[in-house]
């Protein structure tokens, strides 16, 4: 069982960028929102390289590699340019998560069980490079088993479904999908495999994932910037951390 008292927050700043991306130029602009994150109190900046760069852009990325002091996880499709991207600048993390171009957001996880041969080789010359490879998954074992036999170090469970029943207050539906994400955390960090969640995660919902011993990170990214217009990021950050901090010692 890894430590339970250490649980990482990792910021996804990709809708700093959305909104610059509105107007085009150059603000507001994502690195400034990674600095502030930082000084919050952040573990990690997160942002993810679309295909169509709706948000995040290369020049984003190599800029944050440059002068970022907190690790950056690289979230991506499972492409070869995206690799080659990943190869060039060798974020602290990668995190492989399905893309299509019509969704607004990641809103599935990996089906890894159809492609377990090309995703081995995908990761491998990212992990020689230093990378630590994560895949974002739905809390179903049978994605777990086949993460473990293509690699990666980590499984990011995709917390959304659980997060829309809670607003949609479908609380049979949600309390069905947190059982299946306690037990699949279990079952993963069973296999040796270290484990994260993300998605729609917000102050409602976050402390009962929080308090899940063998989740060591989350990645939260819409609700923060989404508060931040209200409160500013810091005091949103300051904010989700106590809530998570709390939750974690009351188990
Ligand atoms: N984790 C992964 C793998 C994601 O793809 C996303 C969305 O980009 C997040 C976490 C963060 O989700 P949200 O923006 O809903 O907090």
């Amino acid at each position: 069982m890894p430590d339970s008292t250490k649980l990482r927050l990792g910021v996804n700043i990709d809708h700093v960028a959305t909104v610059r991306n509105a107007r085009g130029g150059y603000t507001p602009d994502p690195l400034r929102a990674a600095k502030l994150a930082e000084d919050a109190g952040a573990d990690g900046i997160t942002a993810h390289l679309r295909e169509d760069r709706r948000h995040i852009s290369n020049s984003d990325i190599a800029r944050l590699m440059e002068t970022l002091s907190l690790p950056l996880n690289l979230e991506m499709a499972a492409t070869a340019e995206m690799q080659r991207i990943a190869l060039d600048h060798k974020p602290h993390a990668v995190c492989l998560v399905p893309e299509r171009r019509e969704e607004r957001t990641t809103e599935g996880g990996l089906e890894l069980t159809h492609e377990e041969d090309r995703l081995a080789r995908f990761i491998a010359p990212l992990q020689h490079a230093g990378c630590r490879v994560s895949v974002f998954v739905a809390a179903d074992e049978h994605q777990i088993e086949a993460a473990k036999r293509i690699g990666a170090q980590v499984v990011e469970l995709h917390t959304g479904a659980y997060c829309d029943a809670h607003t949609a207050h479908e609380f049979s539906q949600r309390d069905q999908e947190l059982k299946a994400i306690r037990a699949i955390a279990s079952y993963a960090s069973e296999l040796g495999l270290e484990v994260h969640a993300g998605h729609g995660l917000s102050y409602e919902t976050i402390d009962q994932i929080a308090i899940i011993p063998e989740i060591q990170e989350m990645n939260i990214g819409h609700f923060l910037i989404g508060e931040a217009i209200f409160c500013g990021l810091k005091t949103a950050i300051h904010q989700m951390r106590e809530i998570m901090d709390k939750a974690r010692k009351v188990r």
